[in-house]
This record gives structure tokens, sequence and C-alpha cells, in this order.
């Protein structure tokens, strides 16, 4: 198949780390130009990829594109979305695909109406890891499901971070709680009722740093999931069977060359199956590369997944117990004590 040109919309700490250099090792997919708000940002991001720098409207009139990545901030994901969509691109849009449900389904019809294919990028969908995980609980190994834990959460961020920013869609429910709820949708089915919820909210920012959400799937199991930027880094899951439990670290985020090891424990008995390691971003930009040759008649699993999401999230957002956090402990620069307990994340964040 001819390469997919791909246009890039912002010049993002993602797109830089990790989707420009998995497109570069995808040969279905050719990064034909970068656009920045910034003239100058985007020539060097251009140099760095050997690519056209561009900025966000050029780049959307530009017949030669056929396909746009969007790692914008959450908040301006539909605007940029929807422009998109109307100029005749597919796209490849970073998780979340908005803060809310009503946003999301005019994204998902506006797509499925032009024919168009339209990705909320969550690269670990595209690990191996899960679909063995299914396996497994297809095959009765846990016996009956009765409870999925997930927990995704990282250290404080840097002041100035977009995920601090109310008005960007900042919030630790929509930057890294939307992993555990998407994790639940794959392993448990779209048929989820929110139970409970509590978000803890700095008030001074307007944004929620952490929470926790109570899951009832369809089948009457349980999900019990957590999530925030107040925490040492965790990004893990667990299913909790009547015969065995199955947990997995690294679920959300594993390194290009982890190998994620899944560990069942019986009573009397634990096992551990160690996988191949797998890019999950590779995977993701691949995957999209052949959606939109394919043209796979608009891929309605991908809109009703996004939508089912968005629809969690309103939900969790609509029933939470708001607390107000006691140590506001966002992007400090190293102070003392203070410091000290809560390092910059850089290290953790470089994993994500
Ligand atoms: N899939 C994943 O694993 C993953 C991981 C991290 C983040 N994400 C998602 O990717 C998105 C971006 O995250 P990031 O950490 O890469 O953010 P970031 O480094 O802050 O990049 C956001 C980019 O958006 C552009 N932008 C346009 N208007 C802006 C505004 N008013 N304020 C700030 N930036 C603005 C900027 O590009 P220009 O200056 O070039 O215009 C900026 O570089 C978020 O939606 C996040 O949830 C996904």
């Amino acid at each position: 198949m001819s390469a997919v040109r791909l246009g890039v919309l912002g010049c993002s700490a993602i797109a830089r780390r990790r989707t420009l250099p998995a497109a570069a090792l995808v040969p279905e997919l050719t990064t034909a130009a970068v656009a920045s708000r910034s003239p100058e940002k985007a020539r060097r991001f251009a140099a760095e990829f050997g690519t056209a720098a561009t900025d966000y409207d050029s780049l959307l009139a530009d017949p030669g594109i056929e396909a746009v990545y969007i790692s914008l901030p959450t908040a301006l994901h539909h605007e940029w979305t929807r422009r998109a969509l109307d100029a005749g691109k597919h796209v490849l849009c970073e998780k979340p695909l908005t803060e809310d449900s009503a946003k999301t389904r005019e994204l998902t019809e506006l797509a499925a109406d032009k024919e168009l294919v339209l990705r909320e990028n969550f690269a670990f969908l595209h690990h191996p890891a899960h679909s063995r995980v299914r396996e497994l609980v297809d095959q009765n190994r846990l016996g009956l499901l009765r409870t999925f834990t997930a927990a995704f959460g990282i250290p404080p961020l840097t002041a100035g971070d977009i995920r601090y920013a109310a008005e960007l869609g900042g919030g630790a429910l929509l930057d890294v709680g939307v992993y555990p709820l998407r994790a639940a949708l794959l392993l448990l089915g779209p048929d989820l009722s929110v139970a409970g919820a509590t978000l803890r909210v700095d008030e001074s920012l307007g944004v929620d740093v952490a929470g926790h959400a109570l899951l009832v799937s369809g089948g009457g199991v349980f999900a019990n999931l957590e999530f925030g930027f107040q925490h040492c880094y965790r990004s893990r899951y667990a299913l909790w069977g009547s015969s065995a439990s199955l947990s997995m670290d690294r679920a959300f985020t594993p390194p290009a060359q982890h190998q994620p090891v899944l560990r069942i424990d019986e009573q009397d008995h634990a096992e551990e199956i160690t996988l191949a390691p797998s890019h999950q971003f590779v995977s993701s930009v691949s995957a999209f590369a052949h959606a939109v040759r394919l043209r796979s008649p608009y891929e309605r699993d991908w809109l009703d997944d996004a939508n089912a999401l968005a629809a969690l999230v309103e939900s969790v957002r609509d029933q939470a117990v708001l607390v107000p956090a006691k140590d506001p402990n966002r992007g400090r620069e190293p102070d003392g004590d203070r410091g000290e307990r809560f390092p910059r994340a850089e290290p953790d964040r470089a994993l994500r």
C-alpha cells in the first residue's frame, strides 16, 4: 500500500517522544508536515523529523495531507478534530477524544457521516498482552470473574503543565483516569455503570488531581479504579475470579522492550506467564495507517468505544464526592521538605 501522508497538529511532548519516532518505524506512514503556533518551533521539530514545517490552518488546507495526528491539550481536541474531519482528513487524536460525551458524540457522528477514520489514541489497546488476558478469562482460567481493579498514577507534574490548567481540559480524571476506565471497557464490556466515585480537587487550580471510581458490569463484576497525579508511579491491573486471580504490572505504559508478566495466583499455586515485548505506539500508528487505507466502513467499534468512555467519564464526574486536596504539591521546584517528599517526575513521565 502507498504510505499515508500524515500531518501533525501541535509540536507536543508526546508527539516528539513517542508518536513521531514510532511513525518513523512504520513504512505505511509518512510524516509529511508538522504544524505549530510558533514558526520557529515548527522549524525545529520539522528538522528533527526530516519533514516540512507549517501552521495549523495551512496544514488542514493542504490537499497532500490525508490524515492528521492531534496531540493538543484535551480542551482543544474537539475543535481541531472537527476542523480536520470537515477538511476531509482522517484523524488520530490523543486520548481523551474530548472532555464530554456530547462533544465526543458530535465528532463520532461526523466521522461516520464522512466515512473517515477517527481513532482515540490509547496505545495500550494495541499491546497483545490484553488479548492474552482476555483469552485466559474466556478459557475460564480464573473461574467466575468477581472484581477488576486498575490503577494509573504518576508523581506531581511540573508547574505550568497543561494537566493543571482547567481551561485546557486538565485534571487527573481526563489524563490518567481514562486509562483504567478504558481498560474496564476492554475487559468487562460496554455495559458498565458507575456506582460511586471520588475526586480530590486542587481548589486553587480548579482541577482534580486524583480519584477513585467504583463500577459494576452488566454481569455483576465490580471494577475498582484509582488514578492520580499525587502518587508514586503505578500502572497495573488485576482480575480476581472465583478460582484464581491474574495481575499485570506496567499495564498501560510498557516500554517497547518490556516483557509483560501475567501472574496467576491460585490457592496453592502461582504461575507467571512472560510475554514477548511489543511496541504499542508503533502498533497504534500502523493500525491507524491500515485503517485509513482499508477504509473499513468507518470503524464503528472505535467510535462506539469513544462514546462509551466519554459517557463513563461524565458519569464519574457527575457522581463524584469532591474532596479538597490538602497538600497542594503540583509542579514545585524542590524546596526543602516538600520538594524532597514530592520530587519532580521526569523518570516516570518518560515512560508515558
Ligand atoms: N497516548 C499517550 O500515551 C499520551 C501520553 C501523554 C499525553 N497524551 C495526550 O496528548 C495530549 C498532549 O499532551 P502532551 O503532554 O504531549 O502536551 P504538551 O507537550 O503540552 O503539548 C501540547 C501541544 O499543544 C499545542 N497547543 C496549542 N494550543 C495550546 C495552548 N493553549 N496551551 C498549550 N499548548 C497548546 C502546543 O503545540 P505548538 O506550540 O506546537 O502549537 C503544545 O506543544 C493530551 O491530550 C494528552 O492527554 C497522550
